[in-house]
């Protein structure tokens, strides 16, 4: 790989995202030898700083969050770190910013979702060089009118290829690996559709709470945080029709055909869930309800659990339910899409109708199995339940890491694109309105439970 020689300014450089995932991330870069000695890191935030203060900080964020980079590459990426104390919404305080680092930089806006758009009107402002690249995290706005608004205002500033919208998801090795599963051999894709498969599972179940994140997630909820944007992904990869080429501009348009053929919920009462977790304890780790937690407005009635089904209208999804669910506090971590298949046509065998064949794909750790019936080592006329199991050995760069890497090489192969990002506020608006309008009664589940009642 060649070294990048990109500068990085991060906007937002002394928040919980930079701490806990950006430094991290550039410090394996560092680590793996990607990032050329001489780049500049800028963080750009509003706590007046000093660039000594500023390392220090983030020396300690990196000691707490970088524990699997060793210590030389941690002190070798705070070693190049600069500080500039600023409003990121305001045009003068980002020129003043940007005359800092050299060449088209990479600007990553890790900030909260509410001043993504004065940043950008002030980034318009002031202009970017050419062939600079901008970063915005997620949620990508607050609803479709406010992503349409963002994506206006960006592609003010710069041509569509080089903005990337960060889903981290799509950094991950099994979302990575459904396109290897799915493109690169021939066995999976025959049977990839309506006629042999009966359901999608997207599932992330978490056993983390809140972790203090009040500030940002009692505003967005499970729905905003997970199902609007790293869930739809997923069904994005499982779903779209093949690329021609593994790269940015075939895999936006194909993953924006089928998000465009999702089919937002109708009935929201049969094919929504939310939640909320009250007290329990998590795998044998008292937790506090949601509702009392430091920063929370229990009034807001922010679900710490969402479920939704939506159908897909095209010729090889149409019938096939796509289930997606993720929620907090749950009693065990599961991260997987699960793909089942319709029975034989005809059961030969005795014992009943088998179990119908079952493709799970496992995230974190990743790995991807393939449940089957085989005649076994019991009644030799009779088939048993066995499984094709691959656990894949962990990566290199963390999902971050890999997505940074690709930003500073300016491939937004892992980017969400324009249509996307609508396409997913399209598909969720009318759920987002339906809970508002407490449509769907927001159910309590005990923290370390199996969640609300569910439909997977
Ligand atoms: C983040 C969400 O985007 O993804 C978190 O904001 C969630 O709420 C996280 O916990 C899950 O991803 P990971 O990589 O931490 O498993």
């Amino acid at each position: 790989t060649q070294a990048t020689s990109r500068s990085f300014v991060i906007l937002g450089g002394t928040g919980d995202l930079t701490g806990r995932l950006l430094l991290p991330g550039l410090t394996e870069l560092v680590d793996a030898g990607v990032l050329a000695d001489g780049v500049d890191v800028l963080a750009v935030s509003q706590e007046d700083w000093t660039d000594d203060e500023y390392r220090a900080w983030a020396r300690e964020r990196l000691a707490e969050h970088a524990g699997h980079v060793p210590e030389a590459s941690r002190d070798r990426i705070v070693a190049r770190l600069g500080y500039r104390h600023g409003d990121v919404t305001l045009a003068a305080d980002l020129r003043a910013a940007l005359a800092r680092v050299a060449g088209a930089p990479v600007v990553y806006l890790a900030l909260p979702n509410t001043v993504f758009l004065p940043t950008l009107e002030a980034l318009a402002e002031v202009g970017l060089p050419e062939g600079a690249v901008v970063a915005v995290e997620k949620p990508f706005g607050r609803n479709l009118a406010d992503a349409r608004r963002l994506n206006a205002v960006l592609h003010r500033l710069l041509p569509e290829e080089s903005v990337f919208r960060t889903d981290h998801f799509l950094g991950m090795q099994t979302v990575l690996n459904i396109l290897g599963l799915r493109f690169a051999n021939r066995v999976f894709e025959p049977l990839w559709n309506a006629t042999h498969i009966e359901r999608v599972d997207i599932v992330f179940d978490e056993t983390l709470g809140l972790e203090g994140r009040a500030g940002y997630y009692d505003t967005a909820g499970a729905l905003k945080d997970m199902l609007q944007n790293h869930l739809l992904q997923m069904l994005a990869v499982v779903a779209m029709e093949p690329p021609a080429a593994v790269d940015a501009r075939s895999l936006a348009a194909r993953k924006a055909d089928v998000l465009r053929a999702v089919r937002a919920p109708e009935d929201m009462r049969r094919d929504t869930v939310r939640g909320r977790y009250i007290a329990g304890t998590v795998q044998g780790r008292p937790l506090p309800a949601y509702a009392t937690e430091d920063g929370v407005e229990p009034d807001r009635g922010t679900e710490t659990y969402a479920e939704y089904t939506v159908g897909i209208d095209n010729w090889r999804w149409a019938g096939v339910p796509f289930r997606l669910r993720s929620g907090k506090a749950l009693g065990a971590d599961r991260h997987e899409i699960v793909l089942r298949f319709k029975p034989v046509p005809h059961m030969a065998f005795g014992g009943g109708a088998p179990e119908p064949d079952v493709l799970r794909l496992r995230l974190d750790p990743d790995g991807i199995a393939l449940e089957i019936n085989l005649n076994g080592a019991g009644d030799p006329f009779d088939v048993e339940r066995r499984s094709l199991d691959i656990a894949l050995p962990p990566t290199r760069l963390s999902a971050y890491g890999l997505l940074l890497k690709e930003l500073l090489d300016g491939n937004a192969a892992l980017s969400i694109s324009d249509v996307e990002a609508e396409e997913s506020w399209r598909i969720v608006e009318p759920i987002l309105a339906a809970w508002a309008a407490d449509e769907v009664p927001l159910q309590e589940y005990p923290a370390g439970s199996d969640g609300p009642t569910s439909h997977l």
